[in-house]
């Protein structure tokens, strides 16, 4: 069945999905601004107790609807995140001739064009509040012969896309940006791309994504060296469809990644991990709140995800990896989470591409923690769907906890016991602000309130009801 407005009569279970996907699909199509602001209030909580499923990881989902669109074939893909990020994803991509079906089962089959085979879309790509979408399709668009114009919502409107309009223009795509990079933008693609060897200037899976999927379509070897390793979920599913990719990890921790271009993806299944961007809401939760005892399933445990569960472990978090597997290409584990005191820690730069989104959250459970937790290399938080820097120092500021910022090093001075809370946060347009200072507000002396809980679709759809259902106090403020 098409997901969209078309679709009629929907079975009860799928109405959420479809609505979501209607949402996107008619900002994607009308340029609709965001109608619905939804403040969220979180109180004081009893024991967190139970066995849940977060929803697909983000990042997979994206590269899932991309790849399988430039493969050759049906690819299915089984437990896509169908958040408003990737659902904007899958509206691009069927502007770009690729067939995106979900079934009622819930699988998504994705009827690619093969490489080479996308066409013009005739109207503007709205990215909503994604940068992955954005970033990662700019690439592939660059060595595509067309034209196509981005933009996105308020907060991606801000985001600096001259970190992907550099090396593609490089390739020998054309930018015409706003100042600074900005969107909206227009991208015309090259027939004649040229491979190119590119450093990353920072530690950036998504500018590492997006030239690799430039070179997809770019005669010769096209190279990516990134001075510290960030995810790699587009050299894996790019292997997963038959593209040659090889890595090679050099002594000062830097990594080069060369990818054979003019592969011929051939579709090819996937089943899509639980985020653990996601998980670390309901376990920073449940270490938080008192009695707590709770199983996540099938979350996504790559080493280059896993930064956050590595740092709540050095601060005395009680979590266990079970039944360790893997699933689609990617490591997964059953996380078993237990209340636990914390006590504050040193997080050193190295590790922060590898728990990039994970810093407001962890910011909470160091406002809890027996002592100052100090988290450095944070400069690309300015930049995330918020300036992520300044939303969580106002969102601690709000809630009573000390802190400070000294250049891009955040230390939280947790107390060993839990903080006033009470406060009014804004989310700015930003699902892991919304998210971490609703988990702060469960545990905290007093609940805390989020201006607007709208945003947490992008990434985490059903993450009130979720979190209620196992025993948390989220509601919607009554007007
Ligand atoms: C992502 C990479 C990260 C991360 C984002 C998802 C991806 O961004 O913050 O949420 O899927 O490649 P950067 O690569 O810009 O750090």
């Amino acid at each position: 069945m098409a997901v969209g407005p078309q679709a009629a009569n929907p079975p009860p279970g799928e109405r959420d999905v479809l609505e979501t996907a209607a949402r996107a699909d008619w900002r994607f199509r009308f340029q609709l601004k965001r109608r619905h602001v939804t403040p969220l209030l979180s109180g004081t909580a009893g024991p967190l107790k139970g066995r849940v499923r977060v929803p697909g990881d983000k990042s997979i989902s994206h590269r899932a609807l991309i790849l399988g669109s430039l493969a050759v074939g049906c690819t299915r893909v089984s437990g896509l995140l169908e958040g408003e990020d990737v659902l904007c994803t899958a509206a691009a991509m069927r502007a770009l001739g690729a067939r995106l079906d979900r079934g009622a089962d819930g699988i998504w089959t994705v009827t690619g064009v093969g490489i080479g085979g996308l066409i013009e879309p005739e109207a503007l790509l709205d990215m909503g509040n994604s940068g992955t979408g954005a970033r990662l399709l700019m690439g592939v668009v660059a060595s595509h012969p067309l034209t196509a114009f981005f933009t996105g919502d308020a907060s991606l409107r801000k985001r600096p896309m001259g970190r992907v309009g550099d090396p593609l223009s490089r390739i020998g795509a054309r930018i015409v940006s706003r100042a600074g990079g900005r969107m909206p933008l227009a991208i015309t693609g090259t027939g004649d791309p040229v491979p190119i060897s590119y450093r990353l200037p920072v530690a950036s899976a998504q500018v590492k994504s997006a030239v690799l999927l430039a070179g997809l379509n770019t005669p010769g070897v096209t190279s990516v060296i990134e001075p510290m390793p960030t995810r790699d979920h587009s050299e894996r599913m790019m292997r997963h469809f038959g593209a040659s990719v090889a890595v090679e990890d050099f002594s000062d921790g830097a990594r080069e990644i060369r990818l054979e271009g003019q592969p011929e993806l051939r579709a090819a299944d996937l089943v899509v991990p639980s985020d653990p961007s996601s998980a670390a809401f309901p376990a920073v939760a449940a270490l938080l709140v008192a009695g707590s005892e709770l199983t996540i399933d099938g979350v996504g445990t790559n080493k280059l995800r896993t930064g956050l569960y590595d740092t709540l472990l050095e601060m005395g978090a009680d979590i266990t990896f079970r039944n360790e597997r893997i699933e689609g290409g990617e490591p997964v584990a059953d996380l078993l989470v237990k209340a636990s005191e914390l006590r504050g820690v040193t997080v050193p730069a190295e590790r922060s591409p590898r728990m990039i989104d994970e810093y407001p959250v962890l910011a909470v459970a160091a406002a809890f923690a027996r002592g100052p937790t100090v988290m450095h290399g944070l400069g690309e938080l300015r930049v995330k769907e918020s300036d992520r820097l300044s939303a969580v120092a106002e969102g601690l500021k709000a809630c009573g906890v000390d802190f400070s910022i000294e250049g891009d090093i955040l230390t939280v001075e947790g107390k060993g016991k839990p903080p006033a809370g009470g406060g009014l946060i804004a989310a700015k347009l930003d699902h892991r602000i919304a998210m971490s200072f609703l988990i702060l507000g469960l545990a905290a002396k007093a609940g805390t309130k989020i201006d607007d809980g709208e945003t947490i679709n992008t990434s985490f759809p059903g993450f009130v009801e979720l979190m209620n259902g196992l025993g948390a106090r989220i509601a919607v403020e009554k007007a």
